[in-house]
């Protein structure tokens, strides 16, 4: 037989599936899994059932493939009532299935494989896949742990003529960095003198804490022409389960992303866009308890963690944490597997969001987008001998 697509060679499991398959296996609890164990609000799951049902045409039929309009507008409204961004519905915002196919999209409709791109380090996995495939080459610049942040001379050094697109992801995972407004004006500042794209996966923008603001690069100036911004409602609202993303990006980059959709996923599950337009229209009223149940979860866990005698990093924003394995010795994958095995609690070892550096084989990232009860029985777990 011929070969198949010789990137393949290199795409692994990827770890958040094997360490499920342990974490099963050993009967552990999972807190390396990245999406909650319970629903999202009721009322958004009732709208979701009403829509299935409803009378509108077509409703069981393909969506358009830019996305329902209902939805569109209201993403539209708020990038402009949160961050002050304003973009036309109809020809600059995009529903995708899930922030995934958005970042898969966004790869292909900007890159040819002369190109360059840079990742910050640890990356969302996706990313990588996605620049293989494309042929492009990938220049990564580590966020130093334990800080998580970047040096801009690293940064700096990074920038070629060939440099075509950045990803960026803030607020960030696994790290929990949220970047400041100074280090988005240096990022910028670097991508405008290259003349380079920016991919800006925002898929946790709202789940910030305390005094941490989320800032959309493409608020600052000069940004907007050249920034796809990536959000998702999975996430937010706590349903990952239906995939709904969507980008918004400057008419030329939208009719580029646009083209790539058409032959690749096509449109997005009908009657899902139907309740998300009406979730999102409730974003304002929703997010104070969104934001309330998952600061008590960080603080639950951040403290039990630190009863159970260990180290963890508070995050700025999203629902992990990353924690300082102690010191024995032990890897993060071996860390990880003693964990399972030996407390039953499943954690992720994030050296495979690595390319560079060690830093990652230092750490494992707990996820608190569970039950307290879940949370609870994890620590208890981790305080046994
Ligand atoms: C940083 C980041 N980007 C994108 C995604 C995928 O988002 P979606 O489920 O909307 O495809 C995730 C999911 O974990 C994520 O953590």
């Amino acid at each position: 037989m011929k070969s198949l697509n010789n990137e393949l060679k290199t795409f692994k499991e990827s770890i958040f599936a094997t360490i499920s398959h342990k974490a099963v296996e050993a009967n552990a609890v999972n807190l390396g899994q990245g999406f909650p164990n319970f629903d999202g609000p009721n009322w958004l799951k009732d709208l979701c059932a009403k829509a299935f049902d409803s009378d509108i045409p077509n409703i069981n039929q393909y969506a358009p493939s830019p996305g329902r309009i209902e939805l569109r507008e209201v993403i539209a409204s708020n990038a402009r009532d949160f961050y002050g961004l304003s973009y036309d519905a109809n020809s600059e915002v995009t529903v995708f299935n899930g922030a995934t196919e958005a970042l898969f999209c966004a790869a292909f409709a900007l890159l040819n494989p002369e190109d360059e791109v840079i990742v910050f380090e640890p990356f969302y996995d996706s990313y990588l896949a996605n620049i293989k495939l494309t042929k492009a080459t990938t220049k990564v610049v580590t966020l130093h742990a334990p800080s998580f942040r970047f040096k801009l001379e690293e940064l700096e050094r990074a920038f070629s003529k060939n440099t075509k697109m950045m990803y960026l992801n803030s607020p960030h995972n696994p790290s929990g960095t949220v970047f400041n407004r100074e280090e988005l004006e240096q990022i910028a500042a670097l991508c405008k003198k290259w003349d380079v794209y920016v991919v800006s996966d925002e898929v946790y923008e709202h789940l910030t804490f305390g005094e941490i603001e989320h800032i959309p690069i493409a608020s600052l100036e000069g940004m907007r022409e050249r920034t796809i911004t990536i959000s998702s409602a999975g996430k937010t609202f706590g349903y990952t389960g239906w995939k709904i993303g969507w980008a918004i990006a400057p008419k030329e980059l939208t009719h580029a992303l646009r083209m790539i959709h058409q032959f690749n996923t096509f449109s997005v599950c009908h009657p899902i866009q139907i309740a998300m337009a009406e979730g999102l229209n409730r974003l304002s009223e929703y997010l104070p308890e969104f934001k309330e149940l998952y600061s008590k979860k960080k603080d639950l866990l951040i403290k039990g963690l630190k009863d159970a005698g260990f180290d963890p990093i508070s995050p700025e924003g999203t629902y992990f944490v990353l924690c300082p394995i102690p010191d024995n010795g032990m890897n993060d994958i071996a860390y990880c597997l003693h964990l399972i095995e030996k407390h039953k609690v499943a954690t992720i070892p994030p050296s495979s969001f690595y390319l560079n550096s060690d830093d990652g084989k230092k750490y494992i990232r707990f996820c608190f987008a569970k039950t307290d009860e879940v949370l609870n029985e994890a620590i208890s777990n981790l305080k046994k001998k």
